[in-house]
């Protein structure tokens, strides 16, 4: 099966080229022929008018037919290529010269030979041949008259039975062969050449086609794969195309990858999750157990510790699982941000107030600076209340006794900055990166994996994103950490 678009074209062509080579052949012929008649008609057009006028036989009507025939064949060993005939007034054929069995018809039409005599400008006009039934024939005529009465038609045929046989051998002549031979070779070649071209042109689109073949058998690997290179600058649309297709397959490659790691992000999520779930679960199953087995032996000061154990694990399992949720419907894109103008000082103030009696516990000193900010900002209240709760909460966590923690605001152009910054303990370079992922805890955080799912910050970090100002960290070991939003100001 001749499929590729290469062996269309070279067939559709070639096939294209055999017609047109055989309409130029038939076309070029039937013009020179068409010509030549013309010419040779228009040479001949008065010969038999001057033969009719020249001849004493004819000058006053004929009467000696047997001496006309003598003429007509003199004449026609003169002029091999000339056939003379006398007709009567009706177009039968009365005088001739040649053996009878030669003449198969008995009379011509007469509507040529009247046609010649009345517009000779309209040649080449062809008339019946008297040798054969079918053929028409260039001729000249002329009437013949005895007075005023019409006695017949001198019919001379240009291009007699002779002539034709001369000329069919002339046409196999060497020469003419040569130059058809030419116009035939000048058709090949031009058909050789325009198929090597088309071989060019689709050359691309073929290795375009094993490309695409090649990303595709690699399941969209385009590391796998040697692609060909294809040019970057230039108009040739086929080029653009393949490089298309790479940065296509390039951009369908790494959004695999990524939907790839997304997945085993998910599936180790939920591992974690879930054994953070069962932890809290256990120890009150156990708890609880212990509590319904030896119920009367225990001590009421036992029973009350077993019951607050209990009681602990609960909140945990309760916090946990808020938190899992507030993060899944954050990454699920379905919340709603109900942005306002209002002082942002307030807030701080607030929140430093929720906060106050554990930083006194740890005796850290917590504040805002500057301590009476007039500053507005326009943002979703609660969201930026719930990252800051978790900053602090993180920075309390991380900051041994006697340290501070600042709530730092300061204006940047049309923003306000808002860093907490603590004195603490710091956070590994190597875990920078990683902090903000759910479930990540940093090295520093290896004593309280119980207590903490390491949900906080990218439940924060969502929710920064969502208000359009970026949480970012930067941090020292040893010297403490600084998380800093850049929020909208209220004009
Ligand atoms: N201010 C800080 N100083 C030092 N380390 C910090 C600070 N804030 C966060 N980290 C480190 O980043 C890790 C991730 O913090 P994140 O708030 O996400 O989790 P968590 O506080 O451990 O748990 P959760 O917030 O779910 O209770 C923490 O485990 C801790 O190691
Ligand atoms: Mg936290």
């Amino acid at each position: 099966m001749m499929n590729s678009l290469y062996q269309r074209l070279a067939i559709s062509v070639t096939f294209s080229f055999a017609i047109l080579a055989y309409l130029f052949y038939w076309w070029s012929g039937s013009l020179a022929q068409h010509s030549q008649f013309q010419a040779e008609q228009k040479l001949h057009l008065n010969l038999a008018e001057h033969l009719a006028q020249d001849s004493p036989l004819l000058q006053d009507g004929v009467y000696d037919k047997p001496a006309l025939k003598n003429l007509f064949h003199t004449l026609m060993v003169l002029g091999p290529a000339f056939e003379f005939y006398f007709l009567d007034p009706s177009g039968k054929i009365l005088t001739y010269s040649a053996k009878p069995d030669k003449i198969k018809r008995q009379s011509v039409d007469l509507a040529p030979i009247n046609r010649l005599i009345a517009q000779p400008e309209s040649i080449p006009i062809f008339g019946d041949d008297p040798r054969n039934f079918d053929r028409k024939k260039i001729f000249s005529a002329s009437p013949i008259y005895k007075g005023e009465n019409l006695q017949g038609y001198l019919y001379v045929i240009i291009g007699g039975e002779i002539y034709d046989s001369i000329y069919a051998t002339a046409k196999q002549d060497q020469r003419l062969m040569g130059h058809i031979a030419w116009i035939g070779g000048s058709f090949v070649l031009l058909l050789l050449l325009l198929l090597a071209l088309f071989r060019g042109f689709t050359s691309p689109i073929r290795r375009l086609e094993r490309d695409i073949n090649a990303v595709r058998n690699a399941n969209f690997d385009t590391e796998k794969v040697q692609l060909n290179q294809w040019q970057a600058s230039g108009h040739n649309e086929v080029h653009q195309l393949g490089r298309h297709f790479v940065a296509m397959a390039e951009q369908i490659n790494q959004q695999i990858g990524q939907l790839k790691r997304n997945d085993k992000i998910r599936r180790e999520l939920l591992a974690h999750l879930s054994h953070d779930l069962r932890t809290p679960l256990a120890a009150m199953k156990g708890y609880v157990e212990i509590l319904s087995l030896k119920n009367e032996k225990l001590s009421v000061e036992e029973r009350q510790q077993y019951i607050s154990t209990v009681m602990r694990n609960v909140e945990q399992l309760k916090l946990l699982i808020d938190q899992i949720f507030e993060l899944a419907h954050l990454e699920d894109g379905q919340v709603s941000v109900n942005n306002e103008a209002f002082p942002i000082g307030e807030l701080l103030h607030d929140i430093l107030a929720k906060f106050a009696l554990k930083a006194q516990s740890k005796s850290i000193t917590l504040n805002v600076q500057p301590e009476f900010c007039q500053q507005a900002v326009f943002t979703d209240i609660a969201k930026l209340e719930r990252i800051l709760t978790n900053l602090i909460e993180n920075a309390l966590r991380h900051t041994p006794e006697n340290g501070k923690i600042t709530i730092l605001v300061e204006p940047l152009d049309d923003k306000l900055k808002v860093s907490v910054v603590d004195t603490g303990t710091g956070i590994h370079q190597k875990d920078l990166a990683y902090i903000f992922d759910a479930r990540y805890r940093a090295s520093n955080a290896k004593g309280e994996k119980n207590q903490h799912a390491g949900l906080g910050l990218a439940i924060s970090k969502r929710l920064s994103q969502l208000l359009n100002s970026d949480l970012s960290v930067k941090s020292e070991l040893g010297h403490g950490s600084e998380f800093t939003l850049l929020l909208a100001q209220a004009r």
